[in-house]
């Protein structure tokens, strides 16, 4: 069996093009920290240029959203926190986490041969088991709009170390013989996401709409969707222009809001 390699800086900005370089404000591998995205947030206050990395071997107080934990044991997952000095007003902000999750399906697709899925609005799966979430975090600047791209993926993960996870989840290594290096993995996400920083503020949703729909778990399937004051069944038609999950019942359209709603397949 391969060993697996720890977080390395020089390997993870060897697969950085020079542009990316450019705009990099710093970068950050700790062994262990309570909340990357928490580091990242910090950061931001003194943070000059476009974006600043924050990376972790552990947390011990990895958050995921709906104020979950995300378990994040030592050196077998990635913990990884962008923290971007944007320009983008609120009402941008709509469809940027499936914009974030569908740059990141085009970055772990080289590390697997197998389908991974987006189960609206973020949620990457693979066979339809959790191996990736994103957590987006967002304070107002003299500047503009500091954004806070938490991601965690589930790389080498042992079944003892996922026991408190209360849902299906995987990794994205399918074969233990064969150890991806995640040093690898997380140079494609920050390339791809570099693209997002310098394009979304233009094109919001609309460039990824496409991408997003190729792997949109739910579409056309028949679903439960709870809210906070009701609950109903009705098939998934896809996500329009901003994000929104859109949901057919009884020939009625329903625009379904990240943050209000949650849905599952029946
Ligand atoms: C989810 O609930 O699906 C989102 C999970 C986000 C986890 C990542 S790990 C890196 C960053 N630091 C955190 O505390 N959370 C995010």
């Amino acid at each position: 069996m391969k060993s697996n390699p720890g977080l390395i800086e020089k390997s993870i900005k060897n697969g950085l093009p020079n542009p990316v370089l450019d705009d990099l404000d710093s970068f950050f591998i700790k062994d262990s920290t309570e909340s990357t995205n928490d580091n990242a947030k910090n950061y931001l206050k003194v943070q000059k240029t476009l974006f600043s990395v924050h990376l972790a071997e552990q947390q011990t107080s990895g958050r995921g959203r709906n104020k979950k934990k995300w378990v994040s044991p030592h050196c077998k997952n990635i913990y990884l926190s962008l923290g971007w000095k944007s320009k983008l007003l609120h009402s941008q902000l709509e469809g940027l986490s499936l914009a974030v999750a569908t740059c990141l399906i085009s970055s772990l697709k080289k590390f697997s041969s197998q389908d991974i899925q987006i189960k609206w609005p973020n949620d990457l799966l693979i066979n339809k088991k959790k191996i990736s979430g994103i957590l987006i975090e967002t304070s107002d600047s003299k500047e503009g709009l500091d954004i806070v791209i938490g991601i965690g993926i589930n790389v080498h993960m042992d079944e003892s170390e996922g026991v408190e996870i209360d849902q299906d989840w995987g990794n994205l290594e399918e074969n233990p013989l064969n150890r991806l290096d995640r040093n690898e993995i997380i140079s494609a996400i920050i390339s791809e996401l570099y693209d997002l920083f310098k394009e979304y503020p233009q094109s919001g949703f609309k460039k990824y709409h496409q991408a997003f729909e190729a792997s949109n778990l739910l579409k056309d399937k028949h679903c439960k969707v709870e809210m906070e004051k009701q609950t109903y069944e009705g098939k998934v038609l896809g996500v329009n222009e901003m994000g929104e999950l859109l949901v057919e019942k009884n020939g009625e359209i329903h625009h379904l809001r990240y943050g209000e709603v949650s849905i599952r397949e029946l």
